[in-house]
């Protein structure tokens, strides 16, 4: 046993110690790509309840019943950017970041939830934020839905209501007249796949109907915000706007045809779920046929799956002005045979088995591995399926459970993950515009609580002032941020 675990250890060492230098891209990236950090509005501010600001059901879930966070703590506080705000962009502009990925809390700017009654006091605040940012030259990302929907609206069904697109456009509507003469990127819904995979938390939400149904509300929403950015926004405003799709890169267990089928349904699934609508107006053609199978065999005698109508294709097609994609981790994808029929299942409507190898080098969550060779592969998937899109990576990142100020995993993690977005740009022609490391600093997240540290910078949870300090990986991502290059020295 022991030899055994010696000669995994080994091979972690070795995995990990081969990001060196000759091994990594050596061309620069183009002067025009933006290197960036990302954060959400829940998981850094704090203030949850302060200056007119009204409960979302992130508050609801997570700051009132602390007892499904794993180490039972909150984001009442969390890193307190609400009031240090200063000292985040302090450290965007000593990392010489482009851009800065954030988002609003909905109900820091609309205390009801509709565009009826603006709250000045966060309005400041995002004001304030953008300024600062400003005055550094830091171009800032915006996202107007990252989880933290107004709890008004989820008891009024939230994203299962059909009011839900009206509500959100209206919302974004605000965002783009508050804001919108100083933003370049909008993001208008964070990671829509998890927000329906995890909605179950806020609410009644039946998987493999509710499911469906929430993915055609989410599109419909973001494509009312474009439509609303479009019209009346995007002649004076001159930005883009997109939705920021997020997935792993599925390989196929084997080079058998069955692997490989069910790796590419996979991925339809996941990203084709939303991707698929945006650039081709449909759901993917795998998802129609075998849920409509399933359900017919449930008993249905319908799919469930909503069937879109011309009106809502010619709506949704052609909403997305780049690609924004988070992605962090790679799974492997086997064919099985057909999941057993019993009551509807989203997870058996995809029906393959997944998992991932034991030596690939783990983080302190259990999903996420360090497989840098995954995004090259998804980089030109997604090239291939959507019209080489112009793409922005809008988060990559990596989690330790200590915060360790040496760091030199997540260093090696960007170091990796970028050289392979490089040799995806440089060898196979994806158009890759920007990179955002997820996160600028340690945070709240999610059940995993304080657990999970993904930042660049160290936040001290039991200092009332927050401290932030830069961890080793800043250091080699500043270097980056203003050499545009990935080793010592790069070619030309
Ligand atoms: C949230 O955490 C703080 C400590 O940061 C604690 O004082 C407070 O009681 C917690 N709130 C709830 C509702 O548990
Ligand atoms: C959206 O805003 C318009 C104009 O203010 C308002 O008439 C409408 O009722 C709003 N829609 C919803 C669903 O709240
Ligand atoms: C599949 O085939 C390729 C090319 O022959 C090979 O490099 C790869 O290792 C094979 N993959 C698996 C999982 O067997
Ligand atoms: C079949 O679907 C239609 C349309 O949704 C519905 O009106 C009808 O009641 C359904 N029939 C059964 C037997 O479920
Ligand atoms: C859904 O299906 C998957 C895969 O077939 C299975 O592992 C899971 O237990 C099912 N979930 C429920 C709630 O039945
Ligand atoms: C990481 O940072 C620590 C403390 O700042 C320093 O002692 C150490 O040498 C650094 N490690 C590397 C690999 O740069
Ligand atoms: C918090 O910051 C203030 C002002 O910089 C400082 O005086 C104080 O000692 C700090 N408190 C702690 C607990 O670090």
């Amino acid at each position: 046993m022991l030899r055994f675990y010696r000669f995994i250890f080994c091979a972690t060492l070795l995995y990990v110690g081969s990001a060196d230098d000759a091994k990594l891209n050596n061309k620069k990236f183009p002067k025009n790509f933006l290197f960036g950090a990302s954060t959400s509005a829940f998981q850094i501010e704090g203030a949850w309840n302060l200056d007119g600001k009204t409960e979302s059901t992130c508050d609801r879930a997570f700051s009132k019943q602390p007892s499904i966070v794993i180490d039972g703590s909150n984001a009442t506080v969390a890193c307190d950017s609400y009031h240090k705000y200063k000292e985040d962009v302090a450290i965007l502009r000593d990392l010489g970041v482009d851009h800065y990925k954030f988002s609003l809390a909905w109900t820091r700017i609309l205390p009801t939830g509709y565009a009826n009654e603006i709250n000045e006091a966060g309005v400041k605040y995002y004001k304030n934020l953008i300024r600062e940012l400003k005055i550094n030259q830091i171009q800032p990302m915006v996202v107007i839905y990252h989880n933290d929907l107004p709890q008004s609206l989820q008891d009024k069904g939230g994203f299962l209501s059909p009011l839900f697109p009206e509500w959100f456009a209206n919302y974004s509507r605000v965002c783009f007249e508050l804001f919108g003469d100083d933003v370049s990127y909008w993001l208008t819904i964070n990671e829509p796949f998890e927000v329906c995979a995890t909605a179950s938390n806020s609410g009644p939400f039946v998987d493999g109907i509710d499911t469906y149904i929430c993915a055609l509300r989410l599109l419909t929403a973001h494509a009312a915000a474009w439509h609303v950015y479009d019209k009346e926004f995007r002649n004076k405003q001159k930005g883009k706007v997109a939705m920021a799709l997020n997935g792993e890169w599925m390989e196929p267990a084997s080079n058998s045809t069955e692997d490989i089928n069910a790796a590419e349904t996979r991925m339809q699934f996941i990203w084709g779920s939303f991707a698929h609508p945006l650039y081709y107006g449909d759901w993917p053609e795998i998802m129609k046929t075998r849920i409509a199978m399933r359900s017919k065999l449930e008993g249905f005698n319908q799919s469930r799956l909503p069937e879109l109508t011309q009106e809502q294709i010619n709506y949704i097609k052609g909403t997305n002005d780049f690609f924004a994609m988070n992605h962090y981790t790679t799974i492997l994808v086997k064919a099985i045979e057909e999941p057993e029929i019993s009551s509807p299942n989203s997870t058996a409507d995809i029906g393959v088995f997944t998992y991932q190898r034991d030596d690939w080098l783990s983080s302190s969550l259990s999903w996420l591995k360090y497989v840098p060779w995954g995004m090259r592969k998804l980089l030109n998937w997604l090239k291939d399926e959507y019209f080489s899109p112009n793409i922005i990576i809008t988060e990559n990142g990596w989690a330790d459970s200590t915060g360790q100020l040496d760091d030199d995993v997540r260093e090696n993690y960007i170091k990796e993950y970028l050289s392979n977005t490089r040799d995806a740009m440089d060898e196979d022609g994806v158009n890759v515009m920007a990179y955002s490391v997820w996160s600028l600093m340690d945070n709240f997240e999610w059940i995993s609580g304080y657990t999970a540290k993904f930042g660049m910078a160290y936040v001290d949870f039991n200092s009332p002032n927050r401290t932030r300090t830069r961890k080793n990986s800043s250091f080699y991502f500043e270097k980056v941020c203003k050499t545009h290059c990935l080793v010592e020295k790069c070619e030309d």
